[in-house]
């Protein structure tokens, strides 16, 4: 980061936070104009009994509501443009996500579909739709995503010879409103909370020290990094902890918007890269890679590392600013074990065949390359791919 970079911010969405705020969802829906809403969810949400208390709160508006719960990780141009189809002749108004980042990303895709018409693919990039997008509201479910805070869905092209994800950007892209409700968390499988906190935490890492980024955009990252290294393991550890679930689904969002602005880096790079082919789970394959892109990052600002590592608690006390990096990225793999994510990709099924495509896959995303700290050959993102499988 520099703050003489020239850079822009954008945070629309109103956030409202708090045990029990998704309560407010009656007042903040309650308009003709939403009329007829979609919920875009996926099945473990309907069978969790959380969509069960959303439709509970949504009976005592006027807004009538039709329902999409067939949302799949790693969501694809094909299953996006199929929901659409589905659903395009029922007078959709607007839009209620309740799920995590794929849900939300998915919801957003229909959102610029119901406005825009034809196949999502045909919106990969900024501000390409013509008409902005339906109204949309989220209510996410993970404590990873970001996405509710945020302006872009990540889409799987799966239509072509060579899977890979893509961004749809839009100014008007923003949820309308979102719902960060810890209270409406209590209780979900801890190892969710590990995956999908984890994801937020390299967030926050890969946007404080982003290139693209900003004092601002530094703000709402460098505090998520504070807060997830304060809350994850009691949030991994008791899930009905409400406090701690509260911190994570707000620091999440935190970090989102920062990430929004500021971008990402090689984590995210490589990590869509083995999404996209592999159909793998975004939290963990991020949560394994983190340790890896970051031994090869420090150098490059080893100061902002240091930094993490005294938002990670680590003492430093006496270190010099190298030695202090260096803990940091120590103190990661450290949670990462803690919170039982396996250290190597191989674990989840990721193997050294496709390494050579991975590899050009992330080499080519230059969303990702160019905001990364340090400047990557193709031969580094194969080094890390190497050690991390
Ligand atoms: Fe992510």
């Amino acid at each position: 980061m520099s703050a003489n970079k020239l850079t822009e911010f954008m945070a629309k969405t109103k956030l409202i936070t708090g045990s029990g705020c998704v309560k407010q969802l009656k007042d903040e829906v309650n308009n003709r104009e939403y009329n007829t809403m979609l919920i875009v969810t996926d099945k473990g949400i309907r069978n969790s009994g959380i969509l069960e208390k959303i439709e509970t709160i949504l009976q005592s508006t006027s807004i009538e509501t039709l329902i999409y719960d067939e949302v799949k990780p790693n969501p694809t141009v094909t299953a996006t443009n199929e929901a659409y189809i589905l659903f395009k002749d029922k007078g959709i108004k607007s839009i209620l996500a309740v799920g995590g980042g794929s849900v939300i990303d998915s919801a957003k895709a229909l959102a610029v579909l119901f406005a825009n018409g034809g196949s999502i693919a045909d919106y990969f990039g900024f501000d390409i739709y013509g008409n902005d997008p339906i109204p949309l509201f989220a209510i996410p479910t993970t404590v990873g995503t970001g996405s509710e805070g945020g302006h872009a869905a990540v889409i799987t092209e799966d239509h072509v010879e060579l899977k890979t994800k893509k961004l749809v950007f839009g100014e008007t892209l923003f949820p309308k409103v979102a719902f960060l409700d810890g209270e409406l968390l209590q209780g979900m499988p801890g190892s969710l909370v590990a995956s999908t906190g984890m994801d937020a935490l390299t967030h926050a890492i890969e946007g404080y020290v982003s290139r693209n980024g900003s004092v601002i955009t530094d703000a709402l990252n460098l505090h998520a990094v504070r807060v997830i290294g304060a809350s994850i393991l009691e949030a991994v550890g008791n899930t009905e902890n409400v406090e701690a679930m509260n911190k994570m689904v707000q620091a999440s969002c935190s970090t989102g918007i920062g990430m929004a602005n500021g971008g990402l880096g090689l984590v995210h790079g490589i990590s869509h890269a083995i999404g996209a082919q592999y159909d793998a789970p975004h939290g963990i394959v991020n949560a394994i890679l983190l340790p890896y892109v970051l031994e090869f990052n420090w150098i490059a600002d080893p100061y902002k590392f240091a930094q993490i590592g005294e938002a990670l608690r680590v003492n430093t006390w006496g270190m010099t600013v190298e030695d202090a990096a260096k803990a940091a990225v120590e103190k990661v793999k450290e949670l990462t074990r803690e919170v039982g994510i396996p250290d190597k990709l191989s674990a989840i099924g990721v193997d050294k065949q496709n390494i050579d495509v991975l590899t050009d896959i992330a080499c080519k995303d230059e969303l990702y390359m160019i905001p990364n700290p340090r400047k990557a050959t193709r031969q580094d993102i194969y080094n890390i791919l190497e050690s991390a499988i």
